[in-house]
């Protein structure tokens, strides 16, 4: 006997979606000049028309997080700055439904995801970096250390909100302003947090949000009157700002792609461990940086524990996002959809076996069903770059030695995860692997107060956590 799960679809009609959005700047909305659409990834439907910010809106936006900066945000007290974000943390809360939804709306991300695990996440960094506004003297970084002034922020698609968190909680706690630009194809959630802004009453030009394009974002990143820049998104435009800001004092932190290496050795628990390779790979579509996209599992265990993951992995719901039965939503946009079939058609061509359970896909919207390739080697490319999408490369190995190898043997370094019920073997292997997050027996887990951040291409520095405030602040004397 088999159960189906009826339809649950959450209502959309708690957000109310303008047909135009203009920049957040100064604390009003500016039109734009040129625009292009928004779309609902899961339907292909417009949602709305987002303005195109040229090198004119980034000057304003500068000049008003200068003038905000020199007037205002830096005179305030951290206790003062606390209240303010203290205040965001709980309208963020207060909006939650509002903001999962239309998050779901314009990403494509389940709503279970979007409800439960980004914008909780989301108030958690306000209300931990809120905490931090009047300690910082006591924080390591020396006596009184001092803010940057205007930060320059760009952020992608991936956790639209939850990366404008990342970015904007820290910077507003530590003293700087901030121009922000969401990514293209994800900004309403943004536009929306400018008015959370106004509805705070954080004063005018402490928080600015330009929408556009890699102009805009390139624009940002050389304006002179930014002083710190950071960015997450691909190695490749990482590189660009690196290359653009040498030379310069702008500070800057990156947080780049991964291709996380989960290790499972003989002695793991198989069905939890089942269960944090799906959370892995599949949570989010795979559009995370610090995805569990390299299985590396141990020789005598692979064939017992694919067999549980290719019955889990039926179980996996693909479908409407809206729905609240649904575990895997829509790909953000045509073009990661492409890269996604480009890079599987490789492994199909590089001679790697491809699995993905039986699964109806919509013909509108963009949708890629789970899938997982065996017999992958170190030499193909699924097993070297980075597909941001719900496709998992199995490896297998003999000797624990082997299988650090092989987990080390990439150029990115974000994210691992070790499995296995052996706590000394835990500690050998985490001390071995080169990534800047190592999961235990679990994988994918977040907290405002853990430092997160890269080795090697997967990026420079680290955000939240302590870690996360030193990137925004000049050490005191
Ligand atoms: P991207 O790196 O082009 O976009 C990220 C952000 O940077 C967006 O806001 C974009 O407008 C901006 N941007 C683009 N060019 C810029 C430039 N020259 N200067 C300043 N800002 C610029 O990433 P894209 O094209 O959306 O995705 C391509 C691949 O990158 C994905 O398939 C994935 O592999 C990887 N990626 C990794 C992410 C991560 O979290 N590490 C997030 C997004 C993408
Ligand atoms: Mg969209």
């Amino acid at each position: 006997m088999t159960f189906e799960y009826a339809p649950a679809p959450e209502s959309r009609a708690i957000v109310d979606i303008k047909s135009k959005y203009g920049h957040f700047i100064d604390g009003k909305f500016l039109p734009g000049k040129k625009h292009f659409a928004t779309i609902n990834p899961a339907t292909e439907e417009v949602l709305s028309q987002i303005s195109l910010g040229g090198a004119s809106d980034v000057d304003k936006a500068v000049a008003a997080a200068q003038k905000a900066y020199t007037k205002t945000w830096s005179k305030l007290s951290g206790k003062e700055r606390g209240k303010y974000l203290y205040r965001i943390a709980r309208i963020l809360q207060e909006r939650a439904r509002e903001f999962a939804v239309l998050e779901t709306l314009d990403n494509g991300k389940p709503i279970r995801e979007t409800r439960d695990i980004d914008i909780p996440l989301v108030a958690a960094h306000f209300f931990y970096h809120a905490g931090w506004a009047d300690k910082l003297d006591y924080a390591g970084l020396g006596k009184s250390p001092t803010p940057h002034g205007v930060a320059g922020q760009i952020i992608p698609w991936n956790f639209p909100l939850l990366m404008l968190a990342w970015k904007v909680a820290p910077a507003l706690a530590t003293g700087n302003t901030v121009v922000l630009k969401p990514a293209e194809t994800t900004s309403l959630t943004a536009l929306l947090f400018a008015e959370v802004c106004q509805q705070a009453e954080l004063p005018d030009g402490v928080v600015n949000i330009v929408t556009g394009d890699g102009s805009t974002g390139a624009a940002i990143v050389n304006h002179p009157g930014i002083h710190k820049i950071a960015f997450t998104g691909s190695t490749e435009v990482g590189k660009k700002i690196a290359r653009a800001i040498s030379g310069t004092n702008k500070k800057a932190t990156l947080e780049l792609g991964g291709k996380g290496a989960n290790i499972v050795f003989d002695d793991a628990p198989i069905d939890e461990t089942v269960e944090g390779i799906v959370n892995g790979i599949f949570f989010n579509q795979g559009h995370v940086c610090c995805a569990g996209s390299r299985l590396i599992l141990q020789e005598g265990i692979a064939d017992e524990l694919i067999a549980k993951l290719k019955i889990r992995m039926s179980k996996i719901r693909v479908g409407d996002p809206l729905d609240k039965n649904t575990d895997l939503g829509a790909i953000n946009s045509r073009e990661q959809l492409s890269k996604i079939q480009e890079l599987a058609t490789a492994g199909d061509a590089e001679g790697a076996e491809r699995w993905s359970p039986a699964c109806t896909l919509s013909a509108k919207g963009f949708w890629f069903a789970p899938t997982i390739f065996t017999g992958v080697t170190q030499a193909h490319r699924i097993a070297r770059e980075e597909i941001f999408g719900p496709v998992l490369s199995v490896l297998t190995f003999r000797t624990p030695q082997e299988a650090i190898e092989k987990a080390n043997n990439t150029p990115f370094g974000l994210s691992a995860g070790v499995w296995s019920e052996k706590g000394s073997r835990i500690l050998w292997a985490t001390q071995q692997l080169r990534a800047g997050v190592i999961w235990a027996n679990t994988f994918n887990k977040f907290d405002p107060a853990s430092p997160f951040g890269g080795y090697k291409e997967s990026g420079w520095g680290r955000e939240g956590g302590k870690h996360g405030l030193a990137a925004y602040l000049k050490e005191g004397k």
